[in-house]
């Protein structure tokens, strides 16, 4: 009966997207994600020591672990260095106002809190090296900051750490049509840079529901994931070159535009993903695929896990090249979403299921991509793998599915108290994890689980009312052994931060972080650069 509902469903849906294309489905999308940025909300915060009146130990709620000393051999501030960057950078660009401090010190969760006391503003490369030249012969520790929309801990200073936010260098500086390269500055908001391309009718590789708020510095530091990925690689592969700054103010250019360059070491890797621990990236030359002309979204319920495996097989071997988005949430996230979302509602409203997946499909061919779609759809739910479905009928639609599938971070600050993993693991096995830490946790706290499916990234969040180490006790080390044990990776995409830098051996051998502790060591021996991130801590004293 369910499937034979959810096949007329579907069958009346698929004929009324005929001769129908969603080509600006994004842009709606960006309102809401801009909006979605904002924390509007307040946690309970703070049973921790911070700042310079006890620079001992910081606590954060992420980590049981998380317990960090200053860095004795660090600097603070005196007049002489406001003096310094005042001069060189001009008064507006040196910030010491403490509304702004306040913000800019907190992170997206407001979890993590800093106690700087100067924000820097650059507005060139060359102000960027000398302010690094200087504070570095200092010993004045710094932390890179883009959009602060990191999960980690990462964008925000854990003691006194001068913050150089990079949002004044927001030039696009060219655009190849030809090529489909573009090159623009570190703090460029990848929302803008997605409406320049798609005027340009291009896109970005890179899509996240970040977008109205991070810079394209921030995510190429982060190595930021995001929606695409299954469709268009990692920025790895789409990163052409880009513009760093090292610790002591030296200039690395590796700006290059060319598809194939094998000269050597491809050093721009290493600040792909080191999350402004080896140096501050200040540009960036990216390669841009074009906008295709159809564009497709479904919104599919399924009855349990393995069906939406099922279903990931099937549309990675028949939508094949068309495929661009597989993301998949729970009922407890979807859940979420319809209670603390204004204006959400479940497009399968008839009875809630216990998966959702939202597939995207983008391509040339109007029919012929149709019929793919089609053909695909019916195929799953004659197979069992999909019990209802809808696909979006326009633009506005298709940004409220969107909508559910991203709202799922906002919606869970809203509840309270956020515990975040981000992992990589084997898709068949990642929804186990899910399952067990809802048996041991049984009523503490809410388990939910999404992600990205087609890359085999779960987002593993456990909510509560508020933060309670009782609960923390039950999450950790468990995760990150059981990750570790299906060998996966701990951070999928989010990066390590503050939150896991202690944490990377679950991932990484001793010899590999030895040899990151080196490369570190190389590239900034005095450490000013985001110290207490990414690395353990070991390795820094
Ligand atoms: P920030 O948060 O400011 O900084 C992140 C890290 O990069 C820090 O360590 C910082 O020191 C460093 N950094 C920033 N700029 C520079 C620079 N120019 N040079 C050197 N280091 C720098 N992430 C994903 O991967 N996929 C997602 O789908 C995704 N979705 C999200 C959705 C929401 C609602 C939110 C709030 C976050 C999401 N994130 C996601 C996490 C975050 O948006 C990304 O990590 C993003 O790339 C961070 O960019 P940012 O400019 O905000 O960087
Ligand atoms: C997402 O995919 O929604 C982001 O990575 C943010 C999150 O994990 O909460
Ligand atoms: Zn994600």
């Amino acid at each position: 009966m369910e499937k034979l509902r959810a096949t007329s469903s579907l069958r009346r849906s698929l004929k009324s997207i005929l001769n129908r294309q969603l080509s600006s489905v994004s842009e709606t999308r960006y309102l809401n994600e801009k909006r979605s940025c904002q924390p509007t909300f307040n946690l309970i915060r703070d049973h921790r020591n911070l700042g310079e009146a006890n620079p001992i130990r910081y606590r954060c709620f992420s980590s049981v672990s998380t317990v960090v000393q200053r860095n004795p051999s660090f600097s603070t501030l005196n007049p002489d260095d406001i003096s310094y960057f005042k001069q060189l950078l001009g008064e507006k660009s040196v910030i010491q106002d403490e509304d702004r401090l306040e913000t800019v010190n907190t992170d997206w969760m407001h979890k993590y809190k800093g106690s700087s006391k100067l924000l820097l503003q650059p507005r060139t490369t060359e102000e960027v090296a000398q302010i690094l030249k200087y504070c570095n012969s200092r010993r004045l520790a710094v932390v890179p900051q883009g959009g602060n929309t990191g999960l980690v801990g990462g964008s925000v200073p854990v003691f006194d750490e001068v913050i150089v936010n990079l949002g004044s260098m927001n030039n696009i500086i060219s655009f190849d049509k030809v090529s489909g390269i573009l090159v623009c500055e570190a703090g460029c908001i990848l929302e803008n840079l997605i409406s320049f391309l798609d005027n340009q009718g291009f896109i970005m590789p890179l899509d996240l529901g970040a977008k109205g708020s991070c810079q394209i510095g921030g995510n190429v530091s982060t190595n930021a994931g995001g929606l695409r990925l299954v469709r268009y690689g990692s920025l790895h592969g789409n990163v052409l070159g880009l513009e760093a700054v090292l610790a002591n103010g030296d200039l690395l250019d590796m700006l290059g535009t060319l598809r194939k360059d094998n000269t050597g070491y491809d050093l721009k890797h290493l600040f792909i993903g080191s999350e402004g621990s080896l140096g501050i990236v200040t540009k960036v030359s990216i390669l841009t695929p074009p906008k295709l002309s159809s564009e497709n979204i479904a919104f599919l319920a399924c009855r349990d896990y393995s069906s939406c495996q099922k279903l990931l097989m099937e549309a990675k071997r028949k939508l094949g090249e068309i495929l661009s988005a597989f993301e998949f949430l729970d009922i407890q996230a979807m859940d979420l979403v319809l209670n603390h979302l204004d204006g959400v509602r479940n497009p399968l409203p008839a009875t809630m299921h216990n998966f959702y997946v939202l597939i995207e499909t983008t391509g040339s061919d109007e029919s012929y991509d149709r019929e793919k779609l089609e053909a695909f759809l019916l195929s799953s739910m004659e197979g069992g793998l999909v019990s209802d479905g809808v696909i979006a009928q326009d633009i506005n639609q298709a940004s409220s599915f969107w909508r559910i599938r991203e709202g799922v971070p906002e919606a869970l600050m809203k509840a309270g108290a956020v515990y975040k993993y981000d992992l990589s693991l084997p898709v068949e096995k990642m929804y186990d994890l899910v399952d067990d830490m809802r048996t041991r946790l049984g009523d503490l706290a809410r388990v939910i689980g999404y992600g990205h499916l087609g890359d085999g990234n779960l987002h593993l969040n456990v909510s509560a009312a508020q933060y309670d180490d009782k609960i923390l006790e039950q999450i950790e080390p468990y995760v990150y052994e059981w990750t570790s044990k299906h060998r996966g990776s701990i951070s999928a995409e989010h990066g390590l931060g503050l939150m896991k830098a202690n944490k990377i051996y679950y991932s990484k051998s001793p010899e590999t972080v030895k040899t990151m502790g080196s490369i570190k060591k190389l590239l900034d021996p005095n450490g000013i650069l985001n110290p207490y991130k990414v690395l353990p801590h070991s390795l820094n004293s």
